[in-house]
């Protein structure tokens, strides 16, 4: 389990600013810096890892750039933020995907998050204990109340690893949205304050 202490509850969930590295089992998650640029070309640049995600493969530019804009954030302060963390394997330092917590509503207390894994370090469950840490950091530090996951449905790996999470389906949206020029029909994944709670202290959750 992530090692984000329940202790760390913000009382006014007003923002969030994790010790980094943020520590699991096996991995480290921390900012990205422009150390990363190769490591996470090598990932971001391959068509099969975008398939099913908004963005395309990237060049080593559009890496720079979004180094310097979009995943410079090393905090959240304000909902329509998003944190981009690195997950760098312990044991090797080998920096081998990235998880992004965003934060969506203030007042609803709402957030989503997203993973990518190389896929020669897939089939380890690094992205699992990666999407832990990050709901750690969102209900523990963060307080939110809510936390989903937006799947298409083609993408049954993501859709394996948000049950395995212990996120609930709530919806399938059928054709909803244009995604690489084919409709996407999405599946809904969420998680409430409580669930985690349960889920983290080793209780069943009671299912709202
Ligand atoms: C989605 C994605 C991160 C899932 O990767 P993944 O390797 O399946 O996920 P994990 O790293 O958590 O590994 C889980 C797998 O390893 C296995 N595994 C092995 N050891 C494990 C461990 N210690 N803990 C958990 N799972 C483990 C699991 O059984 C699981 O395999 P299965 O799904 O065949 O049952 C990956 O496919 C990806 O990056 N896709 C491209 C980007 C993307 O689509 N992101 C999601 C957008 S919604």
């Amino acid at each position: 389990m992530p090692t984000v202490q329940p202790s760390a509850l913000h009382p006014e969930y007003s923002a969030l600013h994790p010790d980094y590295p943020v520590r699991t089992e096996r991995l480290l998650l921390r900012p990205l810096t422009g150390d990363d640029v190769e490591e996470l070309f090598a990932y971001r640049s391959l068509p099969a890892v975008c398939r099913y995600v908004p963005f395309e493969p990237m060049t080593r530019d559009v890496v720079v750039q979004r180094l310097a804009t979009q995943w410079a954030n090393t905090g959240l302060t304000d909902e329509g933020q998003a944190l981009t963390l690195g997950v760098e394997v312990a044991a090797t330092g080998r920096l081998i995907g990235d998880v992004v917590l965003f934060w969506r509503s203030r007042v609803h207390r709402g957030g989503e998050i997203g993973y990518v894994v190389h896929p020669d370090a897939a089939g380890q469950g690094f992205a699992t204990e990666a999407a832990r840490a990050l709901l750690a950091l969102g209900f523990d530090q963060l307080g939110l109340h809510r936390i989903v996951a937006r799947v298409d449905e083609r993408n049954e790996a993501s859709a394996r690893l948000a049950r395995r999470l212990g996120m609930r389906q709530e919806a399938r949206l059928v054709r909803s949205e244009l995604l690489k020029g084919e409709w996407s029909t999405e599946l809904d994944f969420a998680m409430l304050a409580d669930e985690w709670a349960a889920y983290r202290d080793g209780r069943t959750p009671a299912r709202p």
